[in-house]
């Protein structure tokens, strides 16, 4: 039997929408890294279901538009510090819970995502 992916085991297309639609809104009332995005969040919540997609074992999306995602260097512009790294994976927590997420599901994605939040670290 061929093992699937993590993408397709948390439900592909739709999960990964549905984190999205529900982080950001989450995000920008966050005191931490609120401040950080722009209004117009559209474009940023466009990439990171693209970069999640890839980044969950999903086809390539971001790669496919953006080349290469360097994702520690495309946030070196911006100072992410150990205080803004704990608030981006609260947020992704909040998201996970609300959109109720399998319980074990959301403990392996705040995993697999805590590896890059504390990785960005630059400041
Ligand atoms: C550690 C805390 C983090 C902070 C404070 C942070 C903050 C930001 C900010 C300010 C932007 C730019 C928004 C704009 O376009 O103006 C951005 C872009 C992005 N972030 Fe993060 N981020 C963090 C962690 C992560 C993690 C863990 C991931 C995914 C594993 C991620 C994925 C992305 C993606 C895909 C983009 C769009 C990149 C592009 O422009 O192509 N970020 N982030």
């Amino acid at each position: 039997m061929e093992e699937k992916s993590l993408y397709e085991v948390i439900g592909g297309e739709a999960t990964v929408r549905k984190i999205v639609e529900t982080f950001y809104p989450i995000v920008q009332e966050n005191s931490v890294i609120g401040p950080l995005f722009p209004a117009d969040i559209m474009p940023v919540k466009e990439k990171q279901f693209l970069f999640l997609t890839q980044f969950f074992g999903g086809p390539p999306l971001y790669s496919e538009q953006y080349g290469h995602p360097m994702m520690r260097a495309r946030h070196l512009p911006f100072e992410i510090t150990r205080e803004r790294a704990d608030a981006w994976l609260g947020c992704m927590k909040k998201a996970l819970s609300t959109i109720e997420l399998d319980k074990q599901l959301q403990a392996i994605l705040l995993e697999r995502l805590s590896g890059p939040a504390y990785h960005f670290i630059n400041s």
